[in-house]
């Protein structure tokens, strides 16, 4: 994939057709907290009321087309130093470099717009060997295995956690 074709930017009401093709498939939500989205109505009400108030989703688009996206929640008070950072790819796009991509392009914008945060991490399952992946190509250090740390879609999972500092980053 030429890395020119894939931008971030914030999600629109318009892009819910193309939405529908990847948050409406069990493959891509089934290591995400997402619920999978059934109908076009409950995709715009998510868009409406969760999407675009997000503190920072972005839409990952090919040509400004909408196949995924990317979140980085920013913590408060005690915990403003760190951000948690979420990410999914439309299925047939898995493998070609997008989601790496995606997720190099978040690190400068993010570090620059939230100047206290400092620590970018994410909490992974440890069977989700592609996000892994994403996440070490892209500099962050495993920082251990959180075991049986919380229930995803009723299952009790053990998570990696992985994090990159700011002053890590080569981004
Ligand atoms: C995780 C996800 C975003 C990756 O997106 P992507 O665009 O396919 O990622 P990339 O192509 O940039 O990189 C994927 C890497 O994982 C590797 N990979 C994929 N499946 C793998 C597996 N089963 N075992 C080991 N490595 C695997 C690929 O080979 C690639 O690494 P490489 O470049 O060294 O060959 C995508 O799989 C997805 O949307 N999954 C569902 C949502 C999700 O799990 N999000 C993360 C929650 S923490």
């Amino acid at each position: 994939m030429d890395s020119s074709r894939i931008s971030l930017r914030p999600f629109k009401l318009t892009d819910v057709d193309d939405m529908m093709l990847w948050a409406g498939d069990d493959r891509v939500t089934q290591t995400i907290r997402w619920n999978t989205l059934t109908s076009k109505e409950e995709a715009l009400t998510f868009i409406k009321d969760v999407c675009i108030p997000h503190p920072w989703r972005r839409s990952i688009c090919i040509d400004d087309r909408s196949i995924g996206f990317v979140s980085v929640f920013p913590g408060s008070g005690d915990d403003r130093n760190r951000a948690d950072v979420g990410y999914a790819v439309a299925f047939e796009y898995w493998g070609q470099g997008i989601g790496t991509e995606a997720v190099k392009m978040t690190i400068p914008q993010v570090y620059s717009e939230f100047p206290e945060v400092i620590r970018l991490q994410a909490l992974v399952d440890v069977e989700n060997k592609a996000s892994q992946r994403v996440l070490e190509k892209v500099g962050f250090i495993k920082e251990g295995k959180l075991r049986k740390y919380g229930y995803h879609k009723g299952k009790l999972v053990d998570l990696f956690m992985y994090s990159l500092l700011s002053t890590e980053s080569i981004y």
